[in-house]
């Protein structure tokens, strides 16, 4: 099982690989081949990172490698977790990435040589998570650029969807595993649509339980929205620990099928469901059968408003993607 993983130098990646290699995440027992790629300027503090992975003697991992080029490191790659990208604020060349277009070219021209050497070399049926940001945009630069339709793309949307079961599970003093049916729709940004019109807890509709739509729309969808910002504001810093949970998370349920009358959360190529618009990148709810085969499911019924929140992040979606034309 070879998994590749960039950005590996970073603070994703540094709880991102720990949870990887623990037991029962690859619905395999063949062993890990991990494959770490970072710029060649982050390739010492990689390394120091890689003698603490050899030092955690792993009894799931075979070989550990390093790579300051994505077209080697992705050689008949089982999965490649494309968490490297450039921050919006980083001082590149004497100018400081400010604007949304800007960081969307530069990491456009990223995602564009990774999603080429994904598609000319990576397994037929490799599977790509992306959660580097703009996560929706990158994967759709990715997709297109690799052009291998069996290769399964997908951008992360799981950590909204965690956060969103931790409110919900605050709220109605139940567990977050009681939650069923919770999904996150459209892009991973403040636009985001988090519904809970087709959550059920514990058996309950979650909206019914709440009784309280005023809570839904001017506590809970902000606060979702908003976290990450608000963990930045705390910690100095974006979320990483959660990051790194919910993108192990993701893989987990990719690799094995999801449990009865539920779904879990990521971003795929829309096909129009939802009245998303076809060919953006969007967050739906999925279920996998444990074997390859990831699909969107298609019972939700939306109200207006949620309708009009989709509308929003679907919007933000196709704008993203005209300032990137050029690159798909
Ligand atoms: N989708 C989500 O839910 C979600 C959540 C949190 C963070 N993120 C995003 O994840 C990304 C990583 O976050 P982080 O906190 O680990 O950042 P970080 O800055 O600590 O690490 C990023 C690493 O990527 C490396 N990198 C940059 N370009 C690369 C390339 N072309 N190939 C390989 N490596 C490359 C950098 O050298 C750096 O070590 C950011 O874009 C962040 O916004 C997404």
């Amino acid at each position: 099982m070879k998994v590749v993983i960039t950005g590996a130098a970073g603070q994703i990646a540094y709880s991102l690989i720990p949870f990887l290699c623990e037991k029962g995440i690859f619905n395999s027992n063949e062993k890990l081949d991990l494959n770490l790629v970072e710029i060649p300027q982050a390739m010492g503090r990689l390394d120091g990172f890689v003698k603490e992975l050899e030092d955690s003697a792993y009894s799931t991992v075979s070989s550990i490698s390093t790579f300051d080029n994505i077209e080697n490191a992705v050689v008949d790659a089982d999965w490649c977790l494309l968490v490297g990208s450039i921050p919006r604020g980083i001082v590149l060349n004497g100018k400081e990435i400010k604007e949304r277009s800007d960081l969307l070219q530069i990491n456009g021209g990223i995602f564009t040589e990774q999603g080429k050497a994904i598609g000319a070399h990576a397994k037929e049926h490799c599977k790509i998570l992306v959660v580097g940001n703009p996560a929706n945009t990158n994967a759709l630069i990715g997709y297109k650029s690799a052009g291998k339709a069996t290769q399964l793309w997908m951008a992360m949307t799981m950590l909204d969807a965690l956060r969103a079961k931790a409110q919900l599970s605050q709220k109605l003093g139940c567990h977050v595993d009681d939650i069923y049916r919770l999904a996150i729709f459209g892009n991973h940004s403040p636009t985001m649509f988090p519904d809970l019109e087709n959550t059920i807890v514990a058996g309950k509709k979650a909206y019914q339980e709440i009784d309280d739509h005023d809570w839904v729309e001017n506590d809970f969808l902000p606060k979702i929205q908003q976290r990450g910002a608000e963990i930045i504001k705390a910690r100095g810093a974006s979320s990483a620990s959660s990051a790194a949970r919910a993108a192990c998370d993701t893989v987990k349920a990719v690799e094995h099928p999801t449990r009865s009358g539920d779904v879990f959360n990521a971003a795929v190529m829309s096909d129009g469901a939802y009245g998303m618009p076809k060919g953006i990148f969007s967050g739906f709810p999925l279920i996998s059968d444990g074997k390859g085969s990831v699909e969107i499911v298609r019972d939700y019924s939306l109200s207006d408003f949620a309708k009009k929140g989709l509308e929003k992040t679907a919007n933000e979606l196709v704008e993203e993607r005209d300032l990137v034309k050029d690159l798909i």
